[in-house]
């Protein structure tokens, strides 16, 4: 039997992650400053740690509710409103997930039937892309570019609807580029998510990175709160990436279909790891301000050593990444990470493992130790002598 001829099509037609590709291939090298995965290198606040040992000791360790303990959920929304401003109804309008990935994953399960258009943001993150297609979701692609910081603009968002036109997805602070936009920016594009009626899947897993300018949610926009489907995480923000914790907030009647395949796929989300998250909510934000002001520093250094050395990088203002121009080299951003990691062992990755619009850039992750960052900029600088 031809094994993979019983593959469907919509799965064939997914592509590996280009990022974990590239890594793979950097991990073939010895002593490789890898500078490609975004995943913080602090170690979960010692608050949340204790409170999951301890949840597991007093066996807390059976099913919770499909959508996650009600007072984990109740604080999530809390915190939505402190932070955020946007109101939700915890019995009603919040799952907890496995991570915000799973979210991310329901959402478009959710939403996208065969046939229906799909506006995804190019350069975006990677596992959009993958789900719409699973769905059967037809592709359309919001180009962002580096004049304009990488946000979306209104004129381009409503040239590419059509009576197809369902869904649009949308990353702020972004990756790859750490691109943020700020309250008027989003302002712009309520109009056209209201007059078209659009669902908007609003990955907010960076929120708390944001570094110059306060966060705004997109459903903080009342017109439009509805249409939203806010996903969110503690990956990032709690340094919780092996935990897999992240939630969904969004109307009842959208939530409550979401739950549908939640709880036949998945059931719940891990119990002691909600109870950690719990006492995170309550009592770390200060360990999450300490995080963002480190990421602050190691963005200044960077950017400005990147800049120094003639590779232009816009000042990312959120998320842990800088995206840096690299066309004056005429090399493709595979050929340019493929030299660098050969002759100087440092692997940023690749603007193309993002999409087209990816490509002449390099994306560097900043969810490293500045001393690591320094001898990385080091070596880079090497590097590039060449085309001085
Ligand atoms: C934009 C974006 N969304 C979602 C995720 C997935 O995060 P989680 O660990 O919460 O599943 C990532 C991880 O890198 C990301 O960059």
């Amino acid at each position: 039997m031809n094994l993979e001829s019983k593959v469907s099509d919509r799965i064939k037609s997914i592509k590996p992650s280009g990022i974990r590709k590239f890594s793979d291939y950097a991990k073939t090298f010895d002593h490789v400053i890898s500078l490609g995965v975004g995943e913080p290198d602090f170690t979960t606040p010692p608050k949340i740690c204790e409170a999951a040992i301890k949840a597991i000791q007093e066996g807390k360790t059976h099913y919770t509710a499909n959508r996650g303990l009600l007072e984990l959920r109740e604080e999530i929304c809390q915190y939505y409103n402190r932070k955020y401003h946007v109101s939700y109804d915890a019995a009603t309008e919040c799952l907890v997930t496995v991570g915000s990935s799973e979210g991310i994953d329901l959402a478009i399960r959710t939403f996208v039937d065969p046939g229906d258009e799909v506006i995804l943001t190019n350069p975006g993150y990677v596992a959009y892309e993958s789900a719409v297609k699973a769905a059967g979701g037809q592709m359309v692609k919001l180009p962002l570019n580096e004049e304009h910081e990488f946000k979306i603009e209104a004129d381009v968002l409503e040239s590419l609807i059509t009576p197809k036109t369902k869904v649009l997805i949308m990353n702020y602070p972004n990756n790859p580029t750490g691109a943020f936009m700020n309250k008027e920016e989003l302002a712009a594009l309520v109009p056209v998510i209201q007059k078209h009626d659009l669902i908007v899947i609003s990955d907010e897993i960076y929120s708390e990175l944001s570094y110059d300018e306060e966060y705004t949610s997109l459903a903080s926009f009342d017109e439009i709160r509805d249409q939203v489907i806010t996903i969110n995480g503690f990956s990032k923000s709690f340094a919780m990436t092996g935990w897999r914790l992240g939630y969904v907030l969004t109307n009842p009647v959208f939530l409550s279909e979401m739950v549908k395949i939640h709880q036949l796929g998945i059931i719940c989300a891990n119990s002691f790891a909600q109870y950690a998250v719990l006492e995170g909510l309550k009592s770390c934000d200060q360990d999450v301000a300490k995080m963002r002001e480190e990421y602050k520093q190691r963005r200044d250094y960077l950017v400005k050593a990147l800049n120094d050395m003639g590779l232009q990088t816009f000042m990312p203002k959120g998320a842990f990444y800088t995206f840096s121009n690299i066309k004056f080299t005429h090399m493709t951003s595979e050929e340019f990470c493929v030299a660098l990691v050969k002759e100087q062992r440092v692997a940023p990755t690749p603007g193309s493992a993002f999409g087209e619009a990816g490509e002449g850039y390099i994306r560097i992750s900043y969810a490293y130790s500045l001393a690591q960052l320094q001898e990385a900029m080091g070596k880079l600088r090497q590097f590039l002598k060449r085309f001085q």
